[in-house]
């Protein structure tokens, strides 16, 4: 059946080497700021996943040409002010979070109203958290409940600086206030909880005016009006969130060892490297390098003879924000209780996700106690499945589907679960990775 796969057997030992798509985060970002660079930006290795095709979209829309050739990509840029877009376009912004937020702060100044749309998940998601620093700058917005996609944005050409105080550790909020403070006169200054950085390390990269001073739990970061923008080359290091899933499945099949090659490891993505060291996974980096301001290296994991369970500090929430559903699943087989907690925000993703963690653990015989923002899961160490399990999730989240694959690779049982087709919105070649691991 198409969009259903079925899954029956556990996946022997491996060793092996693989590569995984670019990451999306980065991908994202470097298509927005070529499309307001003076010039032409090319690069290599951008994730041709959807999300990343509805930003090239987004940029068309706004008159911007852009070639794609596999995973190179040729953006010709026009200036901070290159856009030219008709009044009352709309910009769909599918399943993605990250363009639907970040292209707004981009699109402050327009002076034609813009309607901004996207598919079923990203219509459930909070945009007022967006619209609410944006309005500040002089923009108005309507939404649809005051909270929800369909909005309608227009902006103003007499945007005033702002003070922001980013208490989420949404570095979706942090970027679109970015971008926003560098369309207007005068200094934005934002208190930001952590969160990737990804904007400001290319923002610095590429000499804007930005200043970023580091507190313990905060960044200060301070962000001046842009007049010009070099155009900007970029080979895009892997995506360590779809990493994540081949780490997890080494570190639940025993004897197994996997080395992933040209990772992104920027500090603030790395959360689940140090929780799964914690639980014991042997886990090292190898060929680290610095590329334009990012830090990259191969991911080198073996399997661990036991994992321990862990009360996750909340200090690796944000750094691992995108990769808690798979790592309960390592959670499932440690021995002992484990908890983790302040994940209110998990269940504002793609669909509620800590609500989905608990969910696939319970299918699988796994006991939790759910709270509003936290997860306690009782570890199994013998855990193994030998009933039929069905997956269908409503809002096809991606990392949903690709979870219950690791699941069920990692822990037998016949499993059906459904979305395939959510895998495009993140990581194309999931399936096929996987193959490659069997052969
Ligand atoms: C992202 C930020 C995070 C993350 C998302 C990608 C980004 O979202 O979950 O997958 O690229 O800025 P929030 O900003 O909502 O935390």
């Amino acid at each position: 059946m198409p969009g259903i796969i079925t899954i029956k057997k556990k996946i022997p030992k491996f060793n092996k080497t693989i590569t995984v798509g670019g990451d999306k985060s980065i991908s994202i970002r470097w298509v927005l700021f070529s499309s307001i660079a003076n010039g032409v930006s090319k690069c290599q290795n951008l994730l041709k996943s959807e999300d990343v095709l509805a930003t090239i979209d987004a940029v068309k829309k706004l008159g911007i040409k852009v070639k794609l050739n596999k995973n190179n990509c040729t953006v010709f840029g026009k200036g901070i002010n290159g856009y030219n877009y008709k009044n009352n376009i709309i910009i769909n912004a599918k399943n993605s979070g990250t363009l639907g937020r970040l292209i707004l702060g981009l699109l402050i100044n327009s002076s034609k109203s813009i309607k901004l749309i996207g598919d079923k998940s990203l219509s459930k998601r909070d945009f007022k958290r967006i619209a609410d620093p944006l309005s500040k700058f002089g923009a108005k917005f309507q939404l649809k409940n005051n909270k929800t996609l369909p909005l309608k944005l227009l902006g103003s050409d007499k945007l005033s600086p702002i003070r922001y105080f980013e208490k989420r550790g949404s570095a979706q909020c942090k970027s679109a206030v970015i971008f926003a403070a560098m369309r207007t006169d005068g200094t934005t200054i934002i208190k930001a909880k952590k969160s990737r950085n990804h904007t400001e390390l290319l923002s610095k990269y590429l000499n804007l005016p930005i200043s970023i001073k580091s507190k313990k739990n905060f960044d200060e970061i301070k962000v001046e009006k842009i007049k010009h923008i070099k155009p900007l080359n970029y080979n895009i290091p892997s995506d360590i969130s779809s990493g994540a899933f081949f780490i997890v499945l080494t570190s639940l099949i025993n004897n197994s060892q996997l080395c992933i090659k040209n990772v992104n490891i920027n500090p603030s993505r790395i959360g689940i490297i140090k929780i799964l060291k914690q639980m014991g996974v042997r886990i090292t980096f190898k060929n680290k390098k610095i590329y334009k301001g990012e830090k990259k290296a191969d991911i080198q994991v073996k399997s661990p003879k036991t994992l321990k369970a862990i009360n996750c500090p909340t200090k690796y929430n944000s750094g691992a924000i995108d990769e808690f559903l798979v790592i309960f699943l390592v959670a499932a087989k440690a021995n002992g209780v484990s908890y983790f907690k302040d994940l209110a925000e998990l269940n504002q993703k793609e669909s509620p996700r800590l609500k989905w963690g608990a969910k696939i653990l319970n299918l699988i015989g796994v006991k939790t106690v759910l709270r509003n923002d936290s997860i306690k899961i009782y570890g199994n160490p013998n855990l193994t499945i030998n009933k039929k399990i069905i997956i269908k999730n409503y809002l096809k989240d991606h990392r949903v589907f690709m979870t219950s694959v690791i699941a069920a690779l990692s822990f037998g049982g016949k499993w059906q679960i459904h979305d395939k087709d959510s895998i495009k919105t993140s990581f194309p070649n999931f399936l096929k990775t996987i193959n490659d691991l069997n052969k």
